[in-house]
């Protein structure tokens, strides 16, 4: 039994994300923390809401209301839909805590102790028609690194490129459009990642193993151009933790707040302080190496946008600290989910979004589709016809069918009971062991996070079932050997168990249905199959469950392709 801390890249609070933003993250991270559990570890797994920044104040502005109770009220509809997809987080906490506002004024305060902040006059702009000063993200322009015309002032999302919007050329304001803005002279702590980065390389060499997405991107940022840039941690707006340092005021520097991306990765560090306030946990046995967390695994899960952010800028707030924190031991990050022909989009509303999924379709199908077809070596897409054939081969015809005949087989030619009688011979021994080979399979694929590769082999084994049943055709020989037969379903009834425990990572509902039906609490992990099938004994009782996965008409598909071909208002 190991120690795994996972945290999934924590949403910003603004808006309800699309499957995309769903399957970059806090789904496989749920798929990990499912099966890790599943096979006996011990796991914290930690998301949190997103909260400071530009984004939310507008979003508030919007929505008319204060900005605390704006972030107060989406944690509330994030927090619901995490529980409707069934994201197992041992807590869903807020950046906007008090306890990621003491770790991250602590993080300040250390870092200027080592040398590692510096304070700089900078040129920021003022727009006038906005009345405020504009940060990053609501700057456009062209980017100086690649062209391309639509670059946001902190990262240009052609080329990943990290930005500071004065680097922009042609900005305007994405509030109102205005390109009257003007330069300001404005005092900022810039953190001095430059003298970090030698660490930072050589951590990152140290790390074996990591997916190629992650480690070329964290490379090109280390080593082209100018390498490892300082960078502003603080910002001019009024939502955010304001700037101090530590307890202390921090002269001249009234009125600041730290910039959302120096904040959001320590909420990490302070969600695990929540999740201890909450429960009586103790959250430095997971994050602080000096007690006991140097036996901890830690996985981060991401969408490639934020590799920059977890494999350089928050190692550098970790490192430059001094202080004995754990950092992360594999980042897994991935490519994009695209929707029909072109992108999803938050800002243009296209696509599905995680609240309208589950309006049309239970949980289970997404998480099949969305796992079994996650963005890992590149991007993938999401069509309405794929969508349709995927769940209906795999979930309804393979999985589905195989429980409905056999349950429903043994409940009209003997009883709701596991069958007694008769004996396995040749055929079975093939089945366990070609079930014992994709086990293997499937482990080696799930303890690497190959999450396609990990769907294939479970789907192979729900399909090397159905395969022995059309095979073994327990309904012809019941007619002159009702004893084999019975050994047959028996063999049946208890893969039934079997897929319900490999399963349940990726599709929990209907694994627990699964469980309930075979009326067993008994969710041991089947390490040797031989033994597994042997787990529910000839006299056992069931029930016949209810249809697990109906399938998807082809009405229904036209019907949600249409509805969703357009935009969102
Ligand atoms: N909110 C960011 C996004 O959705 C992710 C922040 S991850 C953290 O892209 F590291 F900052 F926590
Ligand atoms: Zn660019």
């Amino acid at each position: 039994m190991a120690r795994h801390l996972i945290t999934s890249a924590i949403p910003y609070i603004n808006g309800i994300k699309h499957l995309g933003n769903l399957v970059g993250s806090q789904l496989p991270a749920d798929l990990y923390a499912r099966y890790l559990r599943g096979r006996g570890n011990e796991v914290l797994f930690l998301c949190a809401t997103d909260e400071h920044g530009t984004p939310a104040e507008l979003a508030a502005a919007k929505a008319g209301k204060p900005v605390d109770e704006y972030c107060a009220e989406m944690w509330a509809v994030q927090d619901a839909l995490a529980k409707g997809f069934n994201l197992s987080f041992d807590h869903y906490g807020r950046s906007s805590s008090e306890q990621n506002k003491k770790l991250t004024q602590h993080f300040a305060a250390v870092l200027a102790d080592n040398g590692l902040i510096e304070e700089r006059m900078e040129t920021q702009m003022y727009s006038h028609a906005d009345g405020r000063y504009l940060p990053d993200r609501y700057i456009e322009g062209t980017c100086p690194n690649c062209g391309f015309e639509s670059a946001r002032g902190d990262q240009c999302d052609n080329c990943t490129k990290q930005l500071d919007p004065v680097d922009l050329i042609d900005p305007r304001s994405t509030i109102s459009g205005s390109t009257d803005l003007e330069m300001r002279d404005t005092k900022h702590l810039y953190l001095l990642q430059s003298k970090l980065k030698d660490d930072i390389d050589q951590w990152i060499d140290s790390q074996t193993g990591w997916p190629v997405l992650t480690t070329s991107i964290a490379k090109k940022w280390l080593h082209d151009g100018d390498g490892l840039q300082d960078r502003g941690i603080t910002r001019d707006l009024d939502w955010g933790v304001p700037v101090m340092r530590g307890e202390e005021p921090w002269p001249g520097m009234e009125g600041k707040v730290f910039y959302v991306w120096f904040d959001a990765p320590i909420e990490y560090i302070a969600c695990s302080q929540e999740w201890s306030d909450a429960t009586g946990g103790d959250w430095a046995r997971w994050w602080r190496t000096d007690r006991g967390a140097d036996d901890v695994r830690y996985t981060q899960f991401m969408g490639k946008d934020n590799v920059p952010f977890h494999t350089l800028s928050f190692p550098a707030t970790i490192i430059g600290s001094g202080e004995p924190w754990k950092r992360v031991d594999y980042l897994k990050s991935f490519n994009y989910l695209n929707y029909d022909g072109g992108q999803f989009s938050t800002s243009r509303g296209r696509g599905v979004f995680m609240d309208q999924a589950l309006e049309i379709l239970p949980a289970d199908y997404w998480r099949w589709w969305l796992l079994s077809r996650a963005p890992e070596t590149s991007d993938s897409e999401f069509t309405w016809d794929q969508f349709q054939t995927d769940c209906n081969k795999d979930l309804a015809d393979v999985l589905g069918n195989f429980v409905s005949r056999v349950t429903k087989f043994c409940r009209s030619k003997f009883s709701e009971d596991v069958p007694e009688g008769g004996e396995w011979g040749d055929a079975e021994t093939t089945l366990i062991n070609d079930l014992q080979t994709r086990l293997t399979a499937y482990q080696t694929a799930m303890d690497n996070i190959e999450i396609r590769k990990a769907a294939a082999e479970l789907r192979a084994m729900w399909a090397a079932g159905n395969e022995y049943l059309q095979a073994a055709a327990p309904w012809s020989v019941f007619k002159t050997d009702p004893d084999q037969a019975a050994a047959q379903i028996r063999l049946a009834l208890n893969l039934i168990r079997i897929y319900a425990v490999l399963s349940a990572p990726f599709i929990p509902t209907a694994s627990a249905k699964l469980l309930s039906a075979m009326n067993t609490m008994d969710m041991d992990w089947p390490t040797d199959m031989a033994q597994a099938v042997r787990a529910l004994p000839a006299g056992h009782a069931f029930t016949v469950p209810e249809n697990l996965f109906d399938k998807i008409s082809d009405e229904q598909r036209d019907d949600w392709a249409e509805r969703f071909a357009g935009t969102r208002d």
